[in-house]
């Protein structure tokens, strides 16, 4: 008896909120594939699922799950495959960072922001490959940050989990360039999301200078399709990480912690 074979489909996690959630509308007006849509907060999923199946007439899916826990990421492809789907596109949203000093942060915290930013972001990598492999086709699109270019105290892991998915999603995309597949970071800068509520990061100059979640996701989906390897979205962040090569690391440092304290009057 032949399986009748799977649809290609669009997987974006952290697509509840903020700039996953902004992915989502984009590609659901550009593109008109399937979209899986994963994050913790169902209700936000199906409202979102449903305001898209309406206007667009798309077919999208909502997995709830939380990609902080060890496992998760064969877990959501186990779902995925439930679902009669194969992924197609791949969007490494989720996470979140805190704003502390790391003497003072939870050590399982540390280790959730580590898990989710880091490992279950790799492991989907690694999963999905094959499939793009065989079909010459597939994009990767890993949501890293500016201070994936700079080290930050008070967001000493966060910052050095963003480097992580910089560094490993520019070698990937030259590794994968030869298979047809597309694989980008997007390196944004302060976007106005509740990643701030999130990691205590209000009353700070970066939880004030920020841009909108639709630029971010706007300009990621631009440079996926064109095949950049990074992106840094937004004229006043875009010269930074070059602008930094010229500069002392400990006065980078310097300087990335005055965006981070709290302001006396916060
Ligand atoms: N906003 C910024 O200034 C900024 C700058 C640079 C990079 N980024 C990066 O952009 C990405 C998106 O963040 P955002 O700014 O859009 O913030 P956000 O609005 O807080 O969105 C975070 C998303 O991640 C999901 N998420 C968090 N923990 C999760 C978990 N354990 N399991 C599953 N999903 C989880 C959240 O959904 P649930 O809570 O429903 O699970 C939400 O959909 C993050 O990787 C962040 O590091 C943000």
């Amino acid at each position: 008896m032949s399986r009748s074979p799977l649809l290609p489909a669009t997987v974006i996690t952290g697509a509840s909120s903020g700039i996953g959630e902004a992915i989502a509308r984009r590609l659901a007006t550009e593109e008109k594939q399937t979209l899986v849509l994963v994050a913790r907060r169902t209700e936000k999923l199906d409202a979102l699922a449903t305001e898209l199946q309406q206007k667009h007439g798309l077919r999208v899916y909502v997995i709830s799950l939380d990609l902080e826990k060890p496992g998760a990421a064969r877990e959501l492809l186990q779902a995925v495959a439930l679902c009669g789907l194969s992924i197609d596109t791949l969007i490494n949203n989720a996470g979140f960072g805190l704003n502390d000093a790391f003497s003072e942060m939870p050590l399982d915290r540390i280790q959730a922001m580590m898990q989710l930013n880091m490992i279950t972001l790799t492991e989907l990598c690694h999963a999905v490959l094959p499939g793009m492999h065989e079909h010459r086709h597939g994009r990767i699109l890993n949501v890293a940050s500016i201070l994936g270019f700079q080290s930050c105290p008070r967001f000493a892991v966060y910052a050095a989990t963003k480097s992580f998915v910089l560094s490993f999603t520019e070698a990937l995309a030259r590794e994968e360039r030869r298979h047809g597949i597309h694989v980008t970071a997007v390196c944004p800068g302060s976007t106005r999301t509740s990643f701030h509520d999130v990691a205590g990061n209000t009353g700070t100059v970066s939880g004030k200078i920020m841009n909108s979640p639709d630029m971010v996701a706007a300009s990621a989906l631009r440079a996926l399709r064109r095949g950049n390897a990074v992106i840094v979205p937004g004229l006043f962040n875009k010269p930074l990480p070059f602008l930094l090569r010229f500069v002392p690391r400990s006065l980078g440092v310097f300087a990335a912690s005055l965006l981070v304290y709290r302001t006396r009057n916060a």
